[in-house]
């Protein structure tokens, strides 16, 4: 039967009796214990906004865990396991003094790493308050973002820099952003209801700036977009890059550098000012779990810049604001992406000579996550405290005609 169902599917290309088809386990599953979590979890990620990290407790989802983050009185972020290490209460209706964060229930004082403080139901305040944890992740604020390491503690590596957030002028400024449309302008959805990796995927993906950016929705960046880049992909020691050329009407060669580094991460120019030669942000495609994902942005902004964008509109409208038909005619990434569900089907993809970046990325992602599984480090962190600057080659860059 089997047989039969092949042959017709082969002759006629017909749906009937198409194979089931299914994801790529590997890179799509980032929950505790799976290969790509394991490997997620080697590196620091961004969890969220630091001055919405507040003496008020929040949850938040990341690779698949809920967690409670908070700010002590002395300013100390905090992430720890929501159920309270006693009767299991969630901390989310705790109380945050200098020292950390009280339970609603029984009054167990945890500070931001977890230690037990006091026990107030106990004897002298629990004499055996010290051989309690509350399980914790460490945390730390930078670019304003407060970043997490989720990973083993023996594997805990520095946290990055990156060359281009650092040594700003008077006038400058990092601005971070989280949610799903990064630093669009547009905080409509906090968190796309997809996988990461198809955001992943998109950064190593300079032909669909030329169509569904430039030519088949309508300019939602820059006119010159709307050229077929000559694209070159290349590895490089912790990720790929990709150089989109194209020989603009003045003349000029204007060569787009964008640059994805391991294993979440990536660094877009300008899409707006092309003008602008390096790029000014990092972001990260935070899995919040399997089939959900949010944006978290650093970016290098003057200080008078009203927004990084200034909220990317379609027919004067923001994303949220668009009717449904709207989102047909003019479809973006979001569309696109959501569009391939909530976790894409690999199984039936046809990847073609333009995928070369994508094929690139995830061939890196599952060697590393190989090296992992095997005990090694991943490409693209150190152990160095003077080391972890990152130097980033994206850019709007211009050459002179090489053929006037
Ligand atoms: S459940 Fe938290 S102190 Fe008792
Ligand atoms: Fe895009």
């Amino acid at each position: 039967m089997a047989e039969v169902t092949q042959r017709r599917r082969t002759a006629e290309g017909c749906a009937y009796g198409r194979p089931a088809q299914h994801p790529d386990e590997e890179l799509t599953r980032v929950g505790p214990n799976t290969p790509c979590g394991e490997l997620m979890r080697r590196y620091w990620q961004p969890v969220a906004v630091s001055e919405k990290v507040t003496n008020r407790p929040r949850y938040v989802r990341i690779l698949g865990e809920d967690l409670i983050i908070f700010r002590d009185k002395k300013g100390r972020p905090g992430l720890l396991y929501p159920r309270c290490m006693h009767r299991g209460t969630t901390l989310f209706y705790g109380k945050v003094s200098e020292e950390g964060i009280a339970c609603c229930y029984h009054g167990w004082l945890f500070d931001v790493e977890g230690r037990c403080l006091l026990q107030p139901c106990e004897p002298d305040g629990g004499r055996n308050r010290d051989a309690a944890r509350q399980p914790w992740y460490p945390v730390e604020d930078r670019y304003g973002l407060v970043f997490a390491y989720m990973g083993p503690p023996e594997k805990k590596p520095v946290l990055p820099r990156y060359d281009i957030l650092e040594e700003l002028g008077p006038e400058e400024e990092v601005r971070a952003y989280v949610g799903a449309f990064g630093a669009t302008g547009d905080t409509s959805l906090a968190v796309a209801p997809y996988s990461w990796l198809h955001m992943n995927d998109n950064v190593m993906d300079p032909f669909h700036v030329q169509v569904l950016h430039s030519t088949f929705s309508t300019v939602q960046f820059v006119p010159q977009f709307a050229l077929m880049p000559k694209v070159e992909f290349f590895a490089t020691e912790n990720g790929v890059c990709y150089s989109a050329k194209r020989r603009l009407d003045d003349g000029r060669e204007y060569d787009r550098i964008s640059s994805f580094l391991m294993p979440n991460i990536m660094s877009v120019p300008n899409p707006i000012q092309i003008d602008q030669e390096r790029a000014n942000m990092i972001s990260w495609a935070l899995p919040v779990d399997d089939s959900h994902f949010t944006m978290a942005t650093a970016a290098r902004v003057p200080r008078s810049a009203p927004d990084l964008f200034g909220g990317i509109r379609l027919n004067g409208k923001l994303w949220g604001e668009m009717t449904e038909q709207e989102h047909q005619d003019t479809p973006g990434d979001y569309e696109a992406q959501a569009g391939q569900g909530p976790i894409s089907l690999h199984s039936e993809e046809h990847l073609a000579s333009s995928d070369r970046g994508i094929i690139l990325q995830r061939r890196m992602l599952k060697a590393q996550i190989k090296a992992v599984a095997e005990g090694g480090d991943p490409i693209g962190v150190t152990f160095d405290p003077t080391g972890g600057m990152v130097k980033i080659r994206s850019g709007n860059y211009y050459h002179a005609s090489q053929h006037a």
